[in-house]
């Protein structure tokens, strides 16, 4: 286990990404039917906007001329991108269709990257490797869209400052809740678990259960039990996709007579040290029809987790990979039986890294 890890810990200073696999490139509701969005991704910089029929579209961001971003130019009838310096044109799919000077001869070399995109689950999903994108290998996020609005937060974004793999690390391993977010996510109570990992193809779950504790304040404000048995039961989708269901019933009774939330968590490396993550939220078993209630609670869910990642997560993470990056001779973690996650995973991603080379 120890060479796994510290395996990890030097890669992640690599730069190297799996691209032969779907990453979640925004929030669908973050693409405007008209304008042009630029974002890094996988440290290449990509153009995405919605063509006429509302399907979404992306393309390198850097034109091939003389390396203006597309995304500072204008999108014209017909789907097509004009470059603002010089006026090449692009077509959806990243093809030059138009170039205006000389006798208009437009060069191989002009064509750019286009990229393959799906919109489902209420996102915008990109494929930027070379083999076939696949759609069947889309993590299935399918809880968000069959949600009651009321019970579903809007979507969340916040950039880490961090390689993504060590937030993937942070949510792998939930037993940070009891100390880092105690009071709010987590308590005394749920220190103590029972850890299961399992695997099934290439996902790994991992499910933390404890009994008769106090009830975290997240899931009392949903109306739950003061006191009883706890739950988080994460799967990580290769490769950087995350689902967890947060819950707590009455001790001792199945989960379906508890309440918690589904957590989406969706991390897309901008660079090797900076990553996008988007999240989201989805109450089951909602203990109240009052829909003022349900609002609020909608609410106060949203905000608590803004406040337990940007204020709570962030911050350890980013100054974690701080103290990686200043490190002067390797770094030897020492290993905790929390970290049987973690390792697991790490294991599947270099697999599936030495697979895309
Ligand atoms: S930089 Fe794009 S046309 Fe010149
Ligand atoms: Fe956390």
């Amino acid at each position: 286990m120890a060479d796994d890890l510290s395996h990890q810990l030097t890669q992640t200073t690599s730069g190297q990404f799996v691209t032969n696999c779907w990453y979640v490139a925004l929030w669908a509701s973050e693409l405007p039917a008209d304008g042009l969005v630029a974002r890094t991704l996988l440290g290449r910089p990509v153009l995405l906007f919605r063509r006429q029929d509302g399907t979404p579209a992306a393309m390198d961001d850097t034109c091939s001329h003389r390396f203006a971003p597309l995304s500072m130019g204008k999108k014209l009838p017909g789907d097509r991108i004009q470059c603002p310096y010089h006026g090449l044109e692009f077509n959806a799919e990243g093809r030059c269709v138009h170039n205006p000077h000389g006798n208009g001869a437009i060069p191989q070399a002009a064509h750019l990257r286009g990229y393959t995109l799906v919109e489902r689950h209420q996102m915008i999903w990109i494929w930027m490797g070379e083999r076939p994108a696949d759609p069947s290998k889309i993590p299935d996020y399918s809880c968000l869209d069959a949600a009651d609005p009321l019970h579903a937060t809007d979507p969340g974004y916040m950039m880490m400052n961090a390689h993504y793999e060590l937030v993937i690390d942070n949510l792998l391993d939930l037993s940070h809740i009891s100390y880092l977010h105690a009071g709010i996510l987590g308590s005394a109570g749920t220190i103590v678990a029972d850890i299961e990992v399992t695997q099934n193809d290439d996902i790994i779950t991992v499910a933390r259960r404890s009994t008769d504790g106090e009830t975290p304040g997240m899931l009392k404000m949903m109306g739950a039990v003061e006191q009883g048995d706890q739950w988080t039961v994460i799967s990580w989708m290769p490769p950087s996709c995350l689902l967890l269901n947060f819950g707590c019933g009455p001790t001792g009774r199945p989960m379906e007579e508890g309440t918690g939330y589904y957590a989406i968590h969706l991390l897309t490396p901008e660079t090797d040290r900076t990553t996008h993550y988007c999240f989201s939220a989805v109450r089951w078993n909602v203990q109240t029809t009052d829909r003022a209630l349900n609002e609020e609670v909608r609410a106060n869910i949203a905000k608590m987790r803004r406040f337990a990642f940007v204020e709570q997560d962030g911050p350890v993470i980013e100054a974690q990979q701080r103290r990686m990056d200043a490190a002067t001779t390797p770094l030897q973690p020492v290993l905790l039986s929390i970290d049987a996650g973690p390792v697991q995973y790490q294991r599947i991603l270099r697999r599936m890294l030495a697979d895309d080379r």
